[in-house]
């Protein structure tokens, strides 16, 4: 890797925990703690909808720098279980605890978004009329201070950073270009790009080749892999080649809970698994 004087401080995955550390600055601000190297602490979580239990004692340990995909048939609970991470949703029971020190269950969505957790939601929400490198600008700077960013010079640290989320994501030829006119995968690729410049922890990403060509959703296999390690990625997706193609651990998750947990063969070959996900025709 060249010049990892100038790029290491953003690449290194120490260094995204600094960045985290230094958000806020308030003396009750939380802070992230890997010592443990478990990034995400889920347990015993349990929410009911009307008396129907959408998780049920829903235990899940994602370490630090893992790339973690989910599966499971429909109404498993996958997309409630990022909703309780992402505080969207929250539990009548458990607890959901990012790193050892961030008890997720006190903060509100955008706190959670603050300390380190981003989510990728199924619809892409770019900027249409803006050009990619817009974006990726108008995404570092966050919510809060998108006025000062309109004014102020960007420092040669932050063009750098968005080169190189650029090249992350695939799009340095395209970074002139108008979103809107992005391929539905190049547009899928900069909504992730834009969460990179948060230089979020832990990333979710809820079925993210739904739509894609096969050619954009092998794309998508080798940009996840590569996000792991300098951040923990997990993945929920239907599409299980696309799973086999980068899974590492698979969780399978049924009725709410954990059903299995293993490598793909592993969880493949779980009478459990085939029985009521696999056997199901397969889908
Ligand atoms: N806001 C809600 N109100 C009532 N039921 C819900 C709500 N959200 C999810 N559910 C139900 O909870 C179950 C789990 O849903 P979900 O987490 O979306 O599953 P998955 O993402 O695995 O398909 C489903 O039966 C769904 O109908
Ligand atoms: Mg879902």
């Amino acid at each position: 890797m060249s010049a990892p004087g100038l790029r290491g401080g953003i690449e290194r995955f120490g260094n995204t925990v600094g960045r985290v550390l230094n958000r806020g600055g308030s003396a009750a601000a939380p802070r992230l703690d890997l010592s443990h190297d478990i990034i995400l602490y889920l347990e015993g979580i349990t929410v009911s909808f009307d008396g129907f239990r959408a998780l049920n004692n829903l235990s899940l340990y994602v370490e630090a720098g893992e790339l973690r995909c989910i599966i499971g048939p429909n109404g498993a609970g996958k997309t409630t279980m990022m909703d309780v991470i992402t505080g969207k949703t929250r539990p009548d029971l458990g607890s959901a605890w990012f790193g050892q020190t961030v008890d997720l269950l006190t903060l509100t969505e955008p706190e959670i978004a603050e300390v380190g957790i981003g989510r990728k939601f199924q619809k892409p929400t770019v900027f249409s009329e803006h050009s990619v490198f817009e974006n990726l600008e108008l995404a570092m700077a966050g919510n809060k201070s998108v006025w000062r960013m309109l004014f102020a010079k960007m420092t040669p640290e932050q063009h750098l950073r968005i080169d190189e989320v650029l090249e992350t994501i695939g799009l340095k030829d395209h970074r002139a270009a108008r979103a809107g006119s992005l391929s539905h995968g190049q547009k899928q690729w900069l909504e992730i790009g834009m969460l990179l410049m948060q230089d979020p922890a832990l990333l979710l990403v809820d079925e993210p080749v739904a739509g894609m060509t096969p050619q954009e959703t092998e794309r998508t296999a080798e940009l996840l892999v590569s996000l792991a390690g300098k951040h923990s990625v997990v993945v929920v997706e239907h599409d299980m080649n696309f799973v086999r193609s980068i899974a590492r651990t698979v969780t399978v998750l049924h009725q709410g809970s954990v059903l299995a947990e293993g490598s793909m063969e592993q969880v493949q070959n779980d009478p459990k698994v085939i029985e009521v996900y696999l056997g199901d025709g397969g889908h």
